[in-house]
């Protein structure tokens, strides 16, 4: 059932547990995004880039999502929040559109400007009962050796962070604590998380954290971030991964087949199994914060 973000963000921070936010492309991975969330009942959340929104229009992820998510086969929470928007116009659309929760990234502005931006979209998502997500530091690459990893004078300072919540007003802050973004991370050795930042964030910050990049990241480090106030796991590229890896085997191995439905059979249910699997590494089993 598609249900508003709050339902999904707050029980989880109360709870000191954590939800998978997983970017959505297409029919083939909200079926099965959607399909993990229901067979293990976990709440999660759909995530949308600006991309996608270009690739398929914003009232078709919007509608495609929602009539997935409302299929009574669903029998988990889930909810739809914009990713890394870059525009305040983006964010009006996409709240029109039906998004509960929508994130403005100021991160590549000038501290004061991206204070300006994100409080604009709060003053308006407020109003029409929807949550902001906010994002202080930046993710980025630098090569060091054979080695890929954050850029460590561009992660979130904590005191910065404080700052930046109390004078816009933001739900929830994307933080950036040593991950990346994308595919070029899972070919290298994977950055580390700098838990002393983010544990100096969880004091200061109190509103649920959300960490971006977090594909690849071991289980054991995501339920470390967990403890230290993340409330939010963004995933992206292992669903891309998983998706071209299967997509790739069945072209391959069913050569002769021309109906694209038989080849995507499969595709999903791997897809499933991968979403699955990170719902699993955060299961509440594994312990709390
Ligand atoms: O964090 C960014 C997401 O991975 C979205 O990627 O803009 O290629 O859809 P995209
Ligand atoms: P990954 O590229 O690590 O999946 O990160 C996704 C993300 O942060 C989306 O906002
Ligand atoms: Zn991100």
């Amino acid at each position: 059932m598609l249900v508003h973000a709050r339902k999904i963000i707050y029980p989880a921070y109360r709870r000191r547990q954590a939800v998978v936010a997983f970017n959505t492309i297409n029919a083939e991975t909200t079926l099965a995004i959607a399909r993990a969330a229901s067979a293990l009942r976990r709440p999660t959340l759909f995530e949308v880039s600006e991309k996608t929104i270009t690739y398929l229009g914003l009232n078709t992820v919007v509608e495609l999502v929602r009539t997935i998510c409302d299929d009574p086969s669903i029998k988990a929470s889930l909810a739809i929040h914009l990713d890394h928007a870059h525009t305040y116009e983006i964010c009006v659309a996409a709240i029109k559109a039906g998004f509960t929760s929508v994130m403005i990234d100021g991160s590549a502005l000038p501290f004061s400007q991206n204070v300006k931006l994100t409080k604009r979209v709060v003053d308006y998502a407020h109003k029409h009962n929807v949550l902001v997500q906010g994002e202080v530091g930046a993710l980025k690459p630098v090569v060091k050796g054979a080695r890929l990893v954050a850029a460590s004078d561009l992660m979130t300072d904590p005191a910065q962070a404080r700052e930046f919540v109390a004078k816009t007003g933001v739900d929830t802050l994307g933080v950036a604590v040593g991950t990346l973004h994308g595919a070029m991370k899972m070919f290298h050795k994977l950055p580390q998380i700098d838990f002393s930042r983010l544990n100096s964030i969880h004091q200061l910050v109190k509103i649920p954290l959300a960490l971006h990049g977090a594909s690849g990241v071991p289980a054991k480090d995501l339920k470390k971030a967990r403890s230290l106030g993340v409330t939010i796991v963004n995933i992206d590229t292992e669903i891309r991964l998983s998706y071209l890896t299967s997509l790739r085997r069945e072209l391959k191995s069913q050569e002769h087949e021309y109906d694209p439905r038989v080849i995507f059979y499969p595709v999903i249910a791997d897809i499933q199994k991968t979403a699955e699997q990170k719902l699993k590494a955060l299961s509440t089993t594994y312990g709390t914060r």
